[in-house]
């Protein structure tokens, strides 16, 4: 932030080469070694209560104005603060206009609260500040990385015991890898998947050596496809435009009324694919366990046999749901995913990790050998380093938080959390239905739904309206939503968000949905009851004389 002409004048702080050096070694004296031991006890013995009293999530002070405050863009040539300083800035002047996504009362996002210990196991890695890109950098990190690796594929592929032997900490093969976020994990997929279908051939080299153009040539098409279902998340356009098949080449597929890609067509946009005489190949299919706007899980099972019978890739988004397999109780939901090529999940989703870990898995170990990187320096042909078969280069530990993770929770323990977020989005649901001035727009299949204020009086008069009538009254309701989302937000107990659906209610016509994400296990159907008061509340504040006619 901007100093404050106010404040007092400091010390002048001027940078020293022993001050420099102790900052490698320990606290410069005792009032900061104080300080951060006020600040860390809280952070590491009650982060419940630390982040209820530090962090919220309210505009008391608007994005515009924060954003005026931070306008420096000249870098001090001596220290401006003290660490001590910096650390009580942070926690008292920063953290205040953050956002308190711990709360049982923010629903709107796959962000939530962390178990405390995920913030001890963090603040180890960093101390540890292991480079898991090469082995020198890391030793038994990689290893245990490979361990890790290894447990979340037998998750989701549950091959034999002799595979796991096999590959677990082989240095040829490969199960997977971590990587920043979903996002890079699927694109991570989709170069796998571009490099396997346009391999080295008859003289080609394979387009990633010889590059696209060559690989149209040398394959006699003009175009790669990736197909999805119009739920898919944008990581996926994005890695169309990284990978140079173009993100128009992404193929959105309709979906059914329980938001599923709609497999009759894709099955019709398989076949004119196929009447264009080979021009164009498919890439990949899609498939997601988890969609980001509404939870809904494809039809799995059904997409691997097309996959199969069409000699297609097959992908698995299961950035979100993917951790659903650890419950006995609903990991059938996911039935099917043991049949994808490979498989994203997201390590700071449903498996509580603190920002960011994204994994993806392949079911076929020398799958990533298509994609390849040695230097002379590091990743070493025959070498254990991970940074062989990555996109990224440098990259935290991660895997000793998940292992360690996975250790203190077991799978039970995640189990558990996936059931709660399942079965309280389903009272939640239960509870929209009895309301007269609320519709439940998508019903959960795991643990995200939509609904949306609409007033009894109006859902009426929709009905009985006509296509003029019922496109006003639609806009009207949109307006509403849309407010009682953003008053709700600003007012700062609740947060739900908002996104735009097209439904079999009213077909070819945007609707404004409030989305809400159930996976704090503090969250419950009391707290949730409060939300749907609050946002009746709102509404009838902002809207008293609220009449379609008029
Ligand atoms: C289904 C799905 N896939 C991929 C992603 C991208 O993940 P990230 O935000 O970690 O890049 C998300 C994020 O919300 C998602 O919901």
């Amino acid at each position: 932030m901007k100093k404050d002409s106010n404040a007092l004048p400091k010390k002048v702080l001027v940078a020293d080469w022993q001050t420099l050096t102790r900052t490698f070694i320990r606290p410069e004296n005792d009032a900061a070694r104080a300080t951060l031991i006020k600040y860390m006890e809280q952070i590491l013995f009650g982060l419940h209560d630390f982040l209820k009293k530090h962090v919220g999530f309210t505009e008391e002070i608007s994005l515009k104005d924060l954003a005026d405050k931070f306008t420096d863009t000249l870098i001090s040539e001596n220290p401006e603060k003290k660490l001590a300083d910096v650390i009580t800035d942070l926690i008292e002047v920063i953290a205040p206009h953050a956002v308190n996504v711990a709360s049982p009362y923010f629903v709107g996002h796959m962000t939530s609260a962390i178990p405390f210990f995920m913030v001890h196991l963090k603040t180890i890695v960093a101390a540890l500040n292991q480079n898991v890109v090469k082995i020198e950098t890391s030793k038994v990190v990689s290893v245990i990385e490979k361990q890790v690796l290894a447990k979340i594929h037998r998750l989701i592929y549950q091959k034999s015991d002799a595979f796991y032997q096999e590959h677990i900490q082989s240095t040829q093969t490969t199960l997977g890898c971590f990587i920043e976020n979903g996002t890079l994990a699927n694109l991570t997929a989709l170069w796998v998947a571009r490099n396997s279908l346009l391999a080295p051939k008859n003289g080609f080299e394979g387009v990633e050596k010889e590059g696209l153009q060559a690989a149209y040539r040398a394959y006699g098409i003009k175009r790669c496809v990736v197909l999805v279902s119009k739920r898919g998340h944008y990581s996926l356009n994005k890695a169309g435009g990284i990978l140079g098949i173009g993100n128009q080449n992404i193929i959105a597929i309709d979906v059914d009324k329980d938001n599923k890609i709609d497999l009759d067509c894709l099955q019709k946009t398989i076949s004119k694919i196929n009447d264009q005489g080979g021009k164009t190949a498919i890439l990949a299919i899609v498939g997601i366990a988890g969609t980001t706007e509404t939870g809904s899980v494809d039809p799995l099972f059904k997409l691997a046999e097309i996959c199969t019978a069409n000699n297609i890739y097959f992908h698995v988004d299961a950035a979100w749901g993917g951790p659903t397999l650890m419950s006995e109780k609903y990991s059938r939901l996911l039935a099917g995913i043991e049949l994808a090529d490979s498989v994203t999940i997201d390590g700071h989703k449903q498996l509580y990790m603190p920002m960011t870990c994204g994994m993806v898995y392949f079911k076929n170990p020398t799958i990533m050998d298509a994609v390849t990187y040695h230097a002379p320096y590091i990743s070493r042909p025959g070498s254990v380093d991970l940074g062989i078969k990555s996109l990224s280069g440098s990259r935290e530990a991660n895997s000793l938080i998940l292992d360690s993770a996975l250790k203190i929770m077991g799978s039970r323990g995640y189990a558990l959390l996936i059931e709660h977020g399942i079965e309280t989005a389903r009272e939640f649901a239960a509870e929209i239905e009895k309301r007269a001035n609320f519709q439940l727009v998508t019903r959960p299949q795991l643990n995200i739904l939509t609904y949306r204020l609409y007033p009894s009086d109006l859902k009426e008069k929709f009905l009985k309206g006509d296509i003029e009538r019922q496109i006003t009254i639609n806009e009207k309701v949109n307006t509403v939503n849309h407010e009682v989302q953003r008053l709700q937000r600003e007012a700062g107990q609740s947060f739900v968000s908002r996104t735009t659906l097209q439904t079999e209610d009213f077909p070819g016509h945007d609707i404004v949905v409030l989305r809400c994400v159930i996976m704090n296990p503090m969250t419950n159907i009391e707290i949730l009851r409060d939300i749907l008061d609050e946002q009746e509340e709102i509404y009838q504040q902002a809207f008293p004389r609220l009449d379609p006619s008029t």
